[in-house]
């Protein structure tokens, strides 16, 4: 394939992958079957924005407020994730040899630690890896994750070895689940809707957004790319002039 170039990449591309029910409603199918082909969106897309250069990627699948779903719905949704994790497993070596680096963004305590493990797993084995970093977002929060860091921010303020006249950025961002990791360049979100939905709140401080109608399960290479050339033609100020 032919791969077009960019003047200018986001280093981190951040992706809301919403309208996989709505996509199913459309076909009279359940909404789990949308949650099938989103599934598959997600697979290319990540592959892709590898391929382009993107270094790191961000995919929300799974967010704190999602448990409020029907528990079929949630347990389809954890099933495929399952799925996909066993299928990562196999692949390892070909990640390894691309250089991704898998990580996943949330809470883990209320994942199924058979899943865990798999994470875990995944995680450790490509700790190496310094092309793409490949995060998944999964039962996670923005709110959550702030107030996960700020609690670990406040216990070295008890146990003295934090001033909190000295807290700076730094030092919550370090205690995010993206530590290391850029800001967000670029915050794509299909099906319509124009929101954040408690997604990397922090990270997105001077995010570019790109909105779009198309359902995620119809999300194509070219979109992606549609997205980038948006991106190209932004005027980033950062408050300056
Ligand atoms: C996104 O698609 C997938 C998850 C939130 C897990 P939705 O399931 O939110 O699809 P719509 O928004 O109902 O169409
Ligand atoms: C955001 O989509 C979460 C994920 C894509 C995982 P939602 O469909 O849950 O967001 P809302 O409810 O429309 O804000
Ligand atoms: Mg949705």
């Amino acid at each position: 394939m032919e791969f077009p170039t960019f003047t200018v990449l986001p280093r981190h591309v951040a992706v809301i992958m919403d309208g996989n029910g709505r996509w199913a409603k459309q076909r009279g199918l359940p909404r789990t079957a949308g949650h099938v082909e989103g599934a598959k969106t997600f697979r290319r897309i990540g592959e892709y924005a590898g391929d382009l250069g993107v270094k790191h990627i961000t995919f929300y699948a799974f967010s704190t407020e999602n448990w409020s779903r029907p528990e079929t719905e949630v347990s389809a949704i954890m099933r495929l994730f399952g799925e996909y994790l066993e299928e990562a497993r196999e692949r390892l070596q070909e990640s390894i040899q691309k250089g991704i680096r898998l990580r996943f963004l949330g809470d883990k305590a209320r994942i199924d630690p058979a899943l865990v493990a798999m994470m875990d797993f995944m995680e450790d084995a490509t700790k190496d890896g310094q092309k793409v970093n490949l995060n998944i977002a999964v039962n996670y929060g923005g709110q959550q994750e702030l107030l996960h860091a700020v609690r670990s921010l406040a216990k070295d303020v008890l146990d003295g070895s934090l001033s909190p006249d000295a807290i700076g950025a730094g030092d919550l961002e370090s205690r995010l689940y993206t530590a290391g990791q850029p800001p967000v360049d670029l915050m794509i979100r299909p099906s319509g809707e124009q929101r954040l939905s408690n997604f990397l709140l922090w990270q997105s401080a001077y995010a570019e957004f790109w909105y779009s109608d198309v359902l995620w399960p119809d999300f194509t290479e070219e979109h992606f790319n549609e997205a980038l050339r948006a991106y190209e033609k932004r005027n980033r100020r950062f408050g300056g002039v």
